[in-house]
């Protein structure tokens, strides 16, 4: 499976293929948050000599410090329902964290719904470590919901 699966850097705005998630019923989207800046990665897989979308890839920037060495990227990962449970989240956030590391970033981290045992499992394949809970951190539109973090150092 690994050679077959690459990443791609897209617009920010690229029209990605849609698909659900019990994670993402986000309810009315911060204004502030629209301004965040978000790279973009499609997730393809190769089947003969064609590349197909099977998912998308995010990053945004966590700053911990005024200095550009406190700069860590936070990423996210979504992928079409067919493709889930086959690996392929695992591999591409690995792809992803190395991408990363060569841009220069040190710190990589992923935060995930404390529930989103799927996810879990995948970044401990990518080669993410566990860190801890961050508690109440993520607003969705039932309620506030903890999150673990994990993160890939180069
Ligand atoms: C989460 C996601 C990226 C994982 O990618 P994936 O390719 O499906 O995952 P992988 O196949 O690499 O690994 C999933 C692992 O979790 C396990 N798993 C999957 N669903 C599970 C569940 N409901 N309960 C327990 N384990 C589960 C699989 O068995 C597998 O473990 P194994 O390799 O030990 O058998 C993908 O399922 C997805 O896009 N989900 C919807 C969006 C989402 O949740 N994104 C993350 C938000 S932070």
């Amino acid at each position: 499976m690994a050679s077959e699966v690459r990443i791609r850097a897209v617009e920010r705005d690229y029209p990605v293929k849609a698909s659900t998630s019990p994670f993402d019923d986000w309810g009315a989207i911060s204004e502030e948050a629209k301004s965040m800046v978000i790279f973009r990665w499609l997730i393809e897989l190769r089947t003969g000599d064609q590349w197909q979308e099977v998912g998308n890839l995010s990053s945004h920037a966590v700053w911990y410090g005024p200095t550009e060495s406190s700069k860590a990227m936070n990423i996210g990962i979504s992928l079409l329902e067919e493709f889930r449970g086959q690996g392929i989240g695992s591999i591409a956030q690995r792809l992803l964290a190395e991408e990363l590391h060569r841009q220069g970033y040190v710190r990589v981290e992923a935060s995930t719904d404390v529930t989103n045992i799927a996810e879990q499992r995948a970044l401990e394949k990518a080669g993410f470590l566990f860190e801890g809970t961050l508690r109440k951190a993520q607003g969705r539109v039932d309620a506030l919901h903890d999150l673990q973090v994990w993160s890939h150092l180069s």
